[in-house]
């Protein structure tokens, strides 16, 4: 059997129920990309809707469509990570599955790169010649608001707009930025450029951002909770793990629901100091651990008996993690003369590292 002839130009599309929109993007790639051997990767995070069944159904007629399946992943920068390792092409490109990047783009995108003319090519929103169709009010000076931000933080990156979820580039550029990235939420571009640590070839080409083929966007507040902590992680080089960042900053809330729970309790029911302490002690955990199964670690998060099995996890992780809390502080206090205002911080500091390495692992089963 004679090989087939490779694909040089491999499109990579996350898709989350999408059973209305890929057999017509597929349709559209075959006639646009008449003179390039390309292929489709789909990325999909186990959707509900029938789209793997519609996928299955186009691999099977055509070669060139691709499919990876994830269980128990959520998120569209991990899952375009994913397909553009899975591809062996030259050149990649990354778009969305709902028919809202103008598809008649790729030639030109593939032509950049092939000719060497750049490493990157990124479909704009806010150049002369593009646009964001029929966009509220509202949704459009939200997306306007987001790209000022990030070009303010990120002064390196002169893409005119860092959010796009349409681009392409080379693959060993790609590569440079691997390992560097968070992986997190939305801004896979933004992520890549800010990752590169050095300026690219960069190519921009304008388009109007259509509306919705079929089915409902996945944009939601968690997901701009994500661009913006991608944001924070960036500018700080990366010296905190993102994760941990939010896991801290939910512990300090939690500190201020104990003090809630603790003080109602004793003014507004009279109870004995013990019973106080030890319902704010069990509120705080709870609370604790709902927000960060929602906020922290939202990609990986448990539903159903699963939650009750990472409530009880991670109540015992905290638990010893306020043991640890306390033994040091108190060493440090009692044996080794520090003052109280440096032993407190260094026993939460331990108590809180020991929290989020045994509850990722553990609780959330986050690899890194
Ligand atoms: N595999 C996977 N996993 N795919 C996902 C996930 C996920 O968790 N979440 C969303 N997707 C897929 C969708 O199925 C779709 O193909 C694509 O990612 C974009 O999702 P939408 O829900 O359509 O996003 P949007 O239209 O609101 O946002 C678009 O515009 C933003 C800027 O305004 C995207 O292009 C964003 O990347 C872009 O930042
Ligand atoms: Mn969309």
């Amino acid at each position: 059997m004679d090989a087939l002839q490779a694909a040089r130009f491999s499109v990579v599309v996350p898709t989350l129920n999408e059973s209305g929109n890929v057999a017509e993007l597929v349709a559209r790639l075959a006639q646009v990309l008449g003179g390039v051997p390309w292929e489709v990767i789909f990325v999909d995070d186990d959707s509900q809707d029938g789209t793997r069944e519609v996928l299955r159904e186009l691999a099977r007629r055509d070669g060139r469509v691709r499919m990876i399946h994830r269980i128990g992943r959520r998120g569209l920068s991990s899952a375009v990570v994913e397909g553009v390792l899975a591809s062996a092409a030259p050149f990649v490109a990354v778009m969305d599955a709902d028919l809202q990047h103008d598809e008649s783009l790729l030639p030109r995108m593939f032509h950049a790169l092939n000719s060497g003319e750049a490493e990157l090519v990124v479909a704009s929103r806010y150049m002369e010649g593009g646009g964001v169709g029929n966009w509220s009010d509202s949704r459009r000076r939200l997306s306007r608001l987001a790209s000022r931000a990030t070009q303010l933080l990120l002064p390196g990156a002169a893409l005119s707009d860092p959010m796009s979820g349409f681009f392409a580039l080379r693959r060993e550029t790609f590569d440079e930025a691997a390992r560097r990235l968070s992986g997190i939420g939305f801004k896979i571009l933004l992520d890549i450029a800010s990752s590169l640590r050095r300026n690219v070839a960069l190519r921009e080409l304008p388009y109007r951002f259509r509306t919705r083929h079929s089915g409902q966007s996945k944009l939601s507040g968690q997901v701009l909770w994500e661009g913006l902590l991608l944001l924070l992680d960036k500018r700080m080089g990366g010296i905190l793990p993102l994760r941990f960042l939010a896991f801290s900053l939910v512990g300090g809330l939690g500190v201020a629901v104990h003090a809630a729970v603790f003080a109602a309790a004793r003014i507004f029911l009279g109870a004995a100091f013990v019973h106080a302490q030890t319902a704010a002690v069990g509120v705080a955990l709870s609370f604790n651990f709902l927000v960060n199964n929602r906020i922290t670690f939202g990609e990986s998060r448990l539903r159903g008996w699963a939650l009750l099995r990472g409530w009880l996890s991670f109540s015992l992780a905290c638990s010893i993690g306020a043991i640890a809390n306390i033994a040091l502080a108190t060493f440090l206090h009692d044996k080794a003369g520090l003052s109280s205002l440096l032993a407190v911080p260094a026993g939460i500091a331990v108590g809180a590292v020991w929290n989020y390495s045994i509850s990722s692992f553990y609780t959330w089963k986050v690899a890194r």
